[in-house]
Protein backbone atom coordinates (compact mmCIF):
# COMPACT_ATOMS: atom_id res chain seq x y z
CA UNK A 1 0.00 0.00 0.00
CA UNK A 2 1.19 3.77 -0.41
CA UNK A 3 1.53 5.66 2.34
CA UNK A 4 1.94 9.14 3.00
CA UNK A 5 4.14 10.97 5.32
CA UNK A 6 2.96 14.98 5.15
CA UNK A 7 5.65 17.37 7.10
CA UNK A 8 3.34 20.34 7.91
CA UNK A 9 6.58 22.78 9.71
CA UNK A 10 3.55 25.73 10.45
CA UNK A 11 5.41 28.83 11.68
CA UNK A 12 7.76 27.28 14.60
CA UNK A 13 10.62 28.65 13.03
CA UNK A 14 11.60 32.13 12.10
CA UNK A 15 15.04 31.99 10.55
CA UNK A 16 15.78 31.13 7.09
CA UNK A 17 18.80 29.06 7.61
CA UNK A 18 17.11 27.06 10.33
CA UNK A 19 14.03 26.16 7.97
CA UNK A 20 16.95 25.22 4.80
CA UNK A 21 18.67 23.05 7.68
CA UNK A 22 15.40 21.09 8.42
CA UNK A 23 14.61 20.85 4.89
CA UNK A 24 18.29 19.15 4.06
CA UNK A 25 17.74 16.73 7.48
CA UNK A 26 14.27 15.90 5.47
CA UNK A 27 15.85 15.41 2.51
CA UNK A 28 18.69 13.34 3.34
CA UNK A 29 16.05 10.96 5.68
CA UNK A 30 14.05 10.56 2.64
CA UNK A 31 16.28 9.34 0.23
CA UNK A 32 17.75 6.93 3.00
CA UNK A 33 13.81 5.43 3.56
CA UNK A 34 11.86 6.33 0.45
CA UNK A 35 8.74 7.47 1.94
CA UNK A 36 5.59 9.50 -0.59
CA UNK A 37 7.01 12.91 1.35
CA UNK A 38 5.08 15.86 1.32
CA UNK A 39 7.19 19.26 2.50
CA UNK A 40 4.93 22.25 3.33
CA UNK A 41 7.46 24.64 4.83
CA UNK A 42 6.00 28.34 6.19
CA UNK A 43 4.57 30.01 3.30
CA UNK A 44 7.36 32.61 2.83
CA UNK A 45 9.94 30.10 1.95
CA UNK A 46 8.10 27.91 -0.25
CA UNK A 47 9.85 29.28 -3.61
CA UNK A 48 13.18 28.16 -1.86
CA UNK A 49 12.03 25.18 -1.06
CA UNK A 50 11.12 24.89 -4.82
CA UNK A 51 14.73 25.36 -5.96
CA UNK A 52 16.35 23.52 -3.17
CA UNK A 53 14.79 20.58 -2.46
CA UNK A 54 16.00 17.48 -4.40
CA UNK A 55 14.02 16.72 -7.51
CA UNK A 56 12.40 13.38 -6.88
CA UNK A 57 9.43 11.90 -7.44
CA UNK A 58 8.88 10.59 -3.66
CA UNK A 59 9.75 14.27 -2.23
CA UNK A 60 7.05 16.44 -2.95
CA UNK A 61 6.17 20.12 -2.10
CA UNK A 62 3.13 21.57 -0.79
CA UNK A 63 1.97 24.25 1.03
CA UNK A 64 -0.33 25.08 4.41
CA UNK A 65 -2.98 26.77 2.84
CA UNK A 66 -4.32 28.77 -0.58
CA UNK A 67 -6.68 31.38 -1.51
CA UNK A 68 -9.53 30.39 -3.86
CA UNK A 69 -8.90 33.13 -6.13
CA UNK A 70 -5.81 32.80 -8.63
CA UNK A 71 -4.95 36.21 -9.41
CA UNK A 72 -6.40 39.84 -8.72
CA UNK A 73 -6.63 42.08 -6.15
CA UNK A 74 -6.07 40.02 -2.79
CA UNK A 75 -3.71 41.82 -0.46
CA UNK A 76 -1.67 38.56 1.60
CA UNK A 77 -3.25 35.72 -0.11
CA UNK A 78 -1.16 33.08 -1.86
CA UNK A 79 -3.26 31.82 -5.00
CA UNK A 80 -2.97 28.34 -6.26
CA UNK A 81 -1.70 29.25 -9.43
CA UNK A 82 1.32 31.05 -8.30
CA UNK A 83 1.83 27.96 -5.63
CA UNK A 84 1.69 25.51 -8.40
CA UNK A 85 4.19 27.50 -10.52
CA UNK A 86 6.57 27.56 -7.25
CA UNK A 87 6.48 23.75 -7.26
CA UNK A 88 3.93 22.85 -4.72
CA UNK A 89 1.76 19.85 -5.85
CA UNK A 90 -0.41 19.54 -2.90
CA UNK A 91 -2.03 22.22 -0.51
CA UNK A 92 -3.21 21.69 2.99
CA UNK A 93 -6.53 23.15 3.36
CA UNK A 94 -9.29 23.40 6.31
CA UNK A 95 -6.65 23.18 9.25
CA UNK A 96 -7.99 23.67 12.18
CA UNK A 97 -5.35 26.48 13.31
CA UNK A 98 -6.87 28.30 9.99
CA UNK A 99 -10.75 27.13 10.95
CA UNK A 100 -9.55 28.86 14.48
CA UNK A 101 -9.14 32.08 12.75
CA UNK A 102 -12.61 31.89 11.17
CA UNK A 103 -12.57 30.10 7.90
CA UNK A 104 -15.84 28.65 7.32
CA UNK A 105 -16.32 25.02 6.02
CA UNK A 106 -17.63 26.92 2.97
CA UNK A 107 -14.36 28.62 2.21
CA UNK A 108 -12.49 25.22 2.24
CA UNK A 109 -14.95 23.86 0.17
CA UNK A 110 -14.22 27.23 -2.38
CA UNK A 111 -10.64 26.25 -1.92
CA UNK A 112 -10.64 22.74 -2.88
CA UNK A 113 -12.35 23.59 -6.17
CA UNK A 114 -9.84 26.04 -6.71
CA UNK A 115 -6.94 23.89 -6.01
CA UNK A 116 -8.60 20.90 -7.79
CA UNK A 117 -8.56 22.73 -10.84
CA UNK A 118 -4.93 23.58 -10.92
CA UNK A 119 -4.39 19.84 -10.98
CA UNK A 120 -2.65 19.94 -7.44
CA UNK A 121 -3.57 17.32 -4.47
CA UNK A 122 -5.60 18.87 -1.76
CA UNK A 123 -4.71 17.33 1.87
CA UNK A 124 -8.06 18.22 3.32
CA UNK A 125 -8.32 18.88 7.63
CA UNK A 126 -11.20 17.41 9.09
CA UNK A 127 -12.35 16.68 12.65
CA UNK A 128 -13.89 17.30 15.95
CA UNK A 129 -13.09 19.91 18.84
CA UNK A 130 -13.93 18.00 21.39
CA UNK A 131 -15.82 14.58 22.30
CA UNK A 132 -18.73 14.01 24.19
CA UNK A 133 -20.33 10.92 26.03
CA UNK A 134 -23.19 10.92 24.13
CA UNK A 135 -21.05 10.63 20.49
CA UNK A 136 -22.70 14.23 19.11
CA UNK A 137 -19.40 14.82 18.13
CA UNK A 138 -19.63 11.94 15.00
CA UNK A 139 -22.83 14.01 13.88
CA UNK A 140 -20.33 17.35 14.14
CA UNK A 141 -18.24 15.60 12.46
CA UNK A 142 -20.42 14.52 9.10
CA UNK A 143 -21.64 17.95 8.46
CA UNK A 144 -18.51 19.25 8.32
CA UNK A 145 -17.49 16.33 6.03
CA UNK A 146 -20.57 17.21 3.86
CA UNK A 147 -20.15 21.54 4.02
CA UNK A 148 -16.72 20.78 2.91
CA UNK A 149 -16.92 18.62 0.30
CA UNK A 150 -19.76 20.03 -1.32
CA UNK A 151 -19.94 19.05 -5.18
CA UNK A 152 -16.55 17.38 -4.80
CA UNK A 153 -16.77 14.69 -7.44
CA UNK A 154 -16.68 10.72 -7.03
CA UNK A 155 -13.66 10.82 -8.88
CA UNK A 156 -12.28 13.95 -7.59
CA UNK A 157 -12.30 12.34 -4.15
CA UNK A 158 -9.47 10.05 -5.02
CA UNK A 159 -7.64 13.40 -6.49
CA UNK A 160 -7.39 14.62 -2.83
CA UNK A 161 -6.35 13.36 0.51
CA UNK A 162 -8.33 13.69 3.76
CA UNK A 163 -6.51 14.06 7.47
CA UNK A 164 -8.59 13.21 10.00
CA UNK A 165 -6.86 15.79 12.73
CA UNK A 166 -9.66 15.66 16.35
CA UNK A 167 -8.49 19.31 17.48
CA UNK A 168 -8.22 17.89 20.82
CA UNK A 169 -5.02 15.88 19.72
CA UNK A 170 -2.99 18.80 17.78
CA UNK A 171 -0.49 20.96 19.58
CA UNK A 172 1.52 21.18 22.54
CA UNK A 173 -1.29 21.93 24.48
CA UNK A 174 -3.40 18.75 23.25
CA UNK A 175 -4.50 16.65 25.76
CA UNK A 176 -3.58 13.94 23.95
CA UNK A 177 -2.70 12.26 20.34
CA UNK A 178 -5.51 10.00 19.45
CA UNK A 179 -5.28 5.90 20.34
CA UNK A 180 -4.75 4.03 17.09
CA UNK A 181 -7.89 2.43 17.95
CA UNK A 182 -9.63 5.84 18.09
CA UNK A 183 -7.84 6.46 14.71
CA UNK A 184 -8.88 3.55 12.77
CA UNK A 185 -12.68 4.25 13.94
CA UNK A 186 -12.60 6.97 12.93
CA UNK A 187 -11.33 6.90 9.36
CA UNK A 188 -13.75 3.98 9.42
CA UNK A 189 -16.68 6.33 10.13
CA UNK A 190 -15.19 9.18 7.40
CA UNK A 191 -15.48 6.67 5.06
CA UNK A 192 -18.69 5.39 5.83
CA UNK A 193 -19.72 9.39 5.66
CA UNK A 194 -18.45 9.79 2.24
CA UNK A 195 -20.17 6.66 0.73
CA UNK A 196 -23.64 7.42 2.33
CA UNK A 197 -23.12 11.45 2.07
CA UNK A 198 -21.23 12.41 -0.27
CA UNK A 199 -21.53 9.70 -3.41
CA UNK A 200 -18.47 7.95 -2.60
CA UNK A 201 -19.02 3.93 -4.49
CA UNK A 202 -15.12 2.72 -3.33
CA UNK A 203 -14.67 4.49 0.12
CA UNK A 204 -11.68 2.19 -0.01
CA UNK A 205 -10.00 4.80 -2.72
CA UNK A 206 -9.96 7.70 -0.85
CA UNK A 207 -6.35 8.35 0.76
CA UNK A 208 -7.21 9.25 4.65
CA UNK A 209 -3.85 10.45 6.95
CA UNK A 210 -3.85 10.57 10.83
CA UNK A 211 -2.77 13.98 12.51
CA UNK A 212 -2.35 15.49 16.04
CA UNK A 213 0.46 14.48 18.10
CA UNK A 214 2.07 12.46 15.82
CA UNK A 215 5.72 12.02 17.20
CA UNK A 216 9.10 9.22 17.01
CA UNK A 217 7.42 6.78 19.35
CA UNK A 218 3.23 6.55 17.99
CA UNK A 219 3.89 6.82 14.77
CA UNK A 220 4.35 2.95 13.93
CA UNK A 221 1.38 2.46 16.07
CA UNK A 222 -0.82 4.86 13.27
CA UNK A 223 1.14 3.50 10.00
CA UNK A 224 0.87 -0.08 10.58
CA UNK A 225 -3.10 0.17 10.87
CA UNK A 226 -4.78 -0.36 7.30
CA UNK A 227 -7.44 2.13 7.50
CA UNK A 228 -4.48 4.95 7.69
CA UNK A 229 -2.63 5.58 4.76
CA UNK A 230 -0.35 8.25 5.88
CA UNK A 231 0.60 10.79 8.77
CA UNK A 232 0.41 15.00 9.08
CA UNK A 233 3.10 15.52 11.42
CA UNK A 234 3.27 19.38 12.80
CA UNK A 235 6.01 19.61 15.42
CA UNK A 236 7.81 16.78 15.18
CA UNK A 237 8.53 18.04 11.26
CA UNK A 238 10.92 20.51 12.65
CA UNK A 239 13.02 18.52 15.34
CA UNK A 240 15.63 16.55 14.34
CA UNK A 241 15.68 14.11 16.88
CA UNK A 242 12.43 13.22 16.28
CA UNK A 243 12.40 13.50 12.38
CA UNK A 244 14.31 10.14 12.07
CA UNK A 245 11.75 7.59 14.17
CA UNK A 246 9.25 8.97 12.12
CA UNK A 247 10.85 8.05 8.94
CA UNK A 248 11.60 4.49 10.25
CA UNK A 249 8.12 3.85 11.56
CA UNK A 250 7.46 3.33 7.71
CA UNK A 251 8.84 0.23 7.28
P1 LIG B 1 0.97 18.37 15.83
O1 LIG B 1 0.16 19.06 14.67
O2 LIG B 1 1.67 17.17 15.23
O3 LIG B 1 1.92 19.40 16.32
O4 LIG B 1 -0.03 17.97 16.88
C1 LIG B 1 -0.53 18.29 13.74
C2 LIG B 1 -1.24 19.21 12.79
O5 LIG B 1 -1.70 20.27 13.19
O6 LIG B 1 -1.36 18.91 11.62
Amino acid sequence: MKHYLVLNMKAYQTSGADIQKTFKKIATLQAEHKINTIVCPPMPMIGIAGQVLPKRKTLQLGAQDAYYENEGAYTGMSTPALLQSLKASHVILGHSERRALGETNADVNKKIHAVLKTGMTPIVCVGEKTRDDAGNYLQALREQIVETFAHVSREQFSQLMIAYEPVWAIGKNAVRSATPDEAVEMALYIRKVLHDACNVVDHADVTILYGGSVHSGNAQSFISQQQIDGLLVGRASVDAKELPGIFSAFK
